[in-house]
């Protein structure tokens, strides 16, 4: 009861009340500072590609980031207080002292810090088909960030992925708009609310707006998927996606990031139309809008009228980066383009005016700094505990020739020996895919957490012995479980023409029929993926898409200790490239089996 009245008053803190006494603070702030300094508060840098420390004060920065893979040089806990708290200071000693606001891809769980949760990415959420789970999750995620000190998470990924050759298909929570209201609105509140636990605040952001699901292959970079061009009219922009947004601002998110991708050959970061007319003005949207990383190099043009041509579009907070063009030259163009007033003052002023607002929204001008109190948040046993949870709410039973569950019930022994087979087994790394640790993800012992395989272990029922035999070709058991896969990858990173699955996962499948076993395959991966070819040699087959760090929620489902209730939350075309247009599907949206 109490959980749900403190829920409530959140909401009620979010639901976009326009506060005079905010405003009133926001106008005197505004009316003391110089060019400069708004420009310094226009602008966010992500740590590592700061020239000095000192420039945080000296140009009034208003905003730091740590991308994919951006850490202290010691990925420890208490280091990354001491990073934000470092930071922090910096700021309050600039002549104004506004505080920074701090943003990190927290996008399946604090997935940037050694030891913090990882949940399962978007598209195994959506498999739940339960806001509720995704609330859970996304609560406890930001638990574990603020922990840290960090009160901002580019997350969540509101995409309706359409083509599964896109490297970030695993993003979206789903291909159907529907869902993805759903449960990107249970993804903000859950971000937003803050716990009596840790009263700090995390702000969350809807992206990438708008259009990144939908972009036509061929049209992106290295003329793949990423990044291209969506085609759509602006009625069916308003009957998809945009309500999805819309319900996302409604539920109180407080900033929106725009899309690399154009709509109709214009770039999101420069459309005007997007980015003020829509979301501001008919969207109603009074947060503030963040470029993606560098976004605003990809407008046509040199970097000054990039700079012109995205300010003027709506765009609030530039996310510089500072990995390719220089912040300093940033901010001097910048300023150059006031002085020549190319960009006007008013919009400027309205720019810094909704970042400053989202900054008294967060508190952060009451409590910037953070201290050690709250670190046993991040991968406490809790919150393993709703990972756990979500993982066995996401796996998809597609196929159960009798084979599971895996239980020796009424005494009747089925199953002696259970060998675990495959590359995906055993590998943390690849079963929590990309934006993990590193921006890429990585292989094996990443971080913290239990895999598929010590979940199996550790969770067999009695009278059932789980063997590790990697390539199934020299222990011969009762039946093989089979993990299969993609190795992880990010963004552009994962752009395929090809979907097919690993031939080296397809011989050990082999190996273990040749031993004459019956094969439960388990695949993990990003997308739905060619399986056709395959999958009537498969005793039993189960999509896990990328579970994180709580391997123990697939061995859950596997040994009926929970009755599958996954579901897909995009189709499953014959060919996997085909995407959601493909003329034949293997399995609908929708599809998945429970246990009689
Ligand atoms: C991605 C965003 C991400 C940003 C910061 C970009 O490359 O498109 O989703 O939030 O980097 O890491
Ligand atoms: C960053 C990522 C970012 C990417 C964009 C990387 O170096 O760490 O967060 O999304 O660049 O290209």
């Amino acid at each position: 009861m109490q959980n749900i009245l403190s829920f409530l008053t959140i909401l009620a803190l979010f639901s976009c009340q326009p506060d005079t006494s905010i405003d009133q603070k926001v106008d005197d702030i505004i009316k003391q500072m110089t060019t400069a300094e708004k420009v310094g508060q226009m602008t966010q840098i992500d740590h590592r590609f700061l020239d000095d420390h000192e420039d945080i004060t000296d140009y009034a920065i208003g905003s730091l980031l740590s991308g994919g893979g951006s850490h202290p040089k010691e990925n420890t806990h208490k280091a990354w207080v001491d990073l934000y708290n470092g930071y922090q200071e910096k700021a309050l000693a600039s002549r104004l002292g506004i505080p920074l606001i701090y943003g990190i891809d927290a996008v399946h769980g604090h997935n940037n810090v050694k030891g913090a949760t990882i949940y399962p990415h978007n598209i195994g959420l959506g498999a739940t088909g339960n806001p509720e789970i995704v609330r859970s999750v996304s609560h406890a995620t930001s638990s574990e960030v603020a922990a840290t000190g960090i009160n901002w998470t580019f997350a969540p990924c509101i995409a309706t992925p359409q083509d599964y050759r896109w490297g970030r298909t695993y993003e979206g929570f789903s291909s159907d708009p529907k869902l993805v209201l759903d449960l990107g609105v249970a993804a903000v509140e859950g971000y937003q609310s803050s716990t009596k636990k840790n009263p700090r605040k995390v702000i969350a952001c809807a992206k990438h707006f708008i259009g990144d699901g939908n972009t036509i292959y061929g049209t992106g970079i290295n003329n793949l998927v990423d990044r291209g061009n969506t085609v759509l009219t602006k009625e069916s922009l308003k009957k998809t996606l945009i309500p999805v947004y819309q319900a996302a601002i409604d539920a109180g998110v407080e900033t929106v990031m725009a899309s690399y991708n154009s709509w109709n050959g214009v770039k999101c970061h420069g459309s005007k139309e997007l980015l003020t007319d829509i979301l501001k003005v008919e969207m109603g949207f009074d947060g503030f809008v963040i470029s993606d990383w560098a976004g605003i190099d990809e407008i046509p043009g040199d970097y000054k009228s990039d700079i012109v041509t995205s300010i003027n579009a709506g765009m609030d907070m530039v996310m510089v980066s500072g990995e390719g063009e220089p912040y300093k030259k940033f901010m001097a163009l910048l300023t150059e383009a006031i002085q020549e007033e190319l960009i006007p003052m008013s919009r400027i002023d309205d720019a810094v005016s909704r970042i400053l607002r989202v900054k008294f929204r967060a508190g952060l001008f009451d409590d910037p700094l953070m201290d050690y109190d709250y670190l046993s948040e991040i991968g406490s046993d809790e919150n393993r505990q709703i990972g756990r949870d979500a993982v066995r709410q996401s796996v998809v039973v597609l196929k159960n020739e009798s084979i599971l569950p895996l239980s020796n019930s009424n005494g009747k022994v089925r199953w002696s020996k259970i060998v675990v087979a495959g590359r995906g087994a055993d590998n943390l790394g690849m079963q929590c895919g990309g934006w993990t640790i590193d921006w890429q993800g990585g292989q094996g012992d990443i971080t913290d957490g239990t895999t598929i395989l010590e979940g199996l272990r550790e969770n067999a029922p009695l009278g059932i012995e789980v063997v590790s035999d990697p390539l199934a070709n020299s222990v011969k058991g009762d039946l093989a479980i089979v993990v299969i896969g993609e190795d992880p990858y990010t963004e552009f990173f994962g752009d395929r023409d090809s979907l097919n699955l690993n031939e080296e996962d397809l011989q050990v499948i082999e190996n273990a029929k040749a031993q004459g076993m019956k094969v439960v395959v388990l695949l993990i991966s990003g997308r739905p993926m060619n399986i056709a070819d395959h999958f009537d040699n498969w005793d039993a087959f189960a999509a896990i898409w990328l579970p994180g760090s709580e391997g123990e929620g697939v061995a859950d489902v596997l040994f009926g200790n929970y009755n599958p209730t996954g579901r897909l939350s995009f189709p499953w075309p014959v060919h996997a490239e085909e995407g959601t247009s493909a003329s034949s599907m293997l399995y609908n949206l929708g599809a998945g089996l429970s246990y009689e």
